[in-house]
């Protein structure tokens, strides 16, 4: 299998699961930024990785604005953030919307990986952002469902990344 994995990743939970992959199938791995489109365009199946910030998958437009170049490509991509299991059914599907148009998922297949947040790590602008996101939801008399998620993930500190988890990526790429 001709295959690479591709990911970006701030504080590494990103970039353990593409060392995983890549070790499972025995393909090329880059970092984004060591990459660009034309350089996936040797592969058939191309894997994106990217940590969720406020429901973007960090550096997917990378293949989406590209799409029109990796017609025939086997494509998966997968996300890891650290929404708790009990939203899992629900929020995957906002991040599935928010990322991809229906045309784009009938090309490329999406998995949702626990990661990494462990809040004296972050950079400032990401702690205090972390910080101000939750002092705000703390006020909220009746909150949706949405803001009781976000209440839960500013709460979520800790290491939540799994390896068994890549089967099913790994099940669909050598399918
Ligand atoms: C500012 C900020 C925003 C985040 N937004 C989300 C989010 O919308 N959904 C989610 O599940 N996790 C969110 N997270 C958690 C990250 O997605 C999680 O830590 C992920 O594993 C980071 O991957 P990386 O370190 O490989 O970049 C956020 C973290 C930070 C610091």
């Amino acid at each position: 299998m001709n295959a690479v994995v591709v990911y970006r990743s701030k504080y590494g939970s990103t970039k353990a699961y593409a060392e995983w992959i890549s070790e499972e199938l025995g393909c090329d791995i880059f970092e984004y930024k060591e990459i660009k489109i034309d350089d996936l365009l040797k592969y058939d199946t191309i894997i994106y990785g990217g940590g969720l910030y406020a429901e973007v998958i960090n550096g997917v437009y990378l293949l989406t604005k590209n799409m029109d170049k990796l017609k025939g490509k086997k494509i998966a991509v997968y996300s890891t953030g650290i929404t708790p299991l009990e939203y899992r059914e629900y929020y995957d599907k906002l991040v599935i919307q928010k990322n991809f148009t229906p045309e784009m998922l009938e090309q490329i297949k999406v998995f949702n990986f626990m990661g990494k947040m462990i809040l004296e790590e972050l950079s400032l602008p990401h702690r205090t952002a972390i910080k101000a996101l939750k002092a705000l939801m703390k006020n909220k008399e009746n909150p949706t469902e949405m803001e009781k998620l976000l209440i839960t993930l500013c709460d979520a500190s800790g290491d939540f990344t799994d390896r068994t988890a890549i089967k099913e990526l790994i099940d669909y790429v050598k399918m």
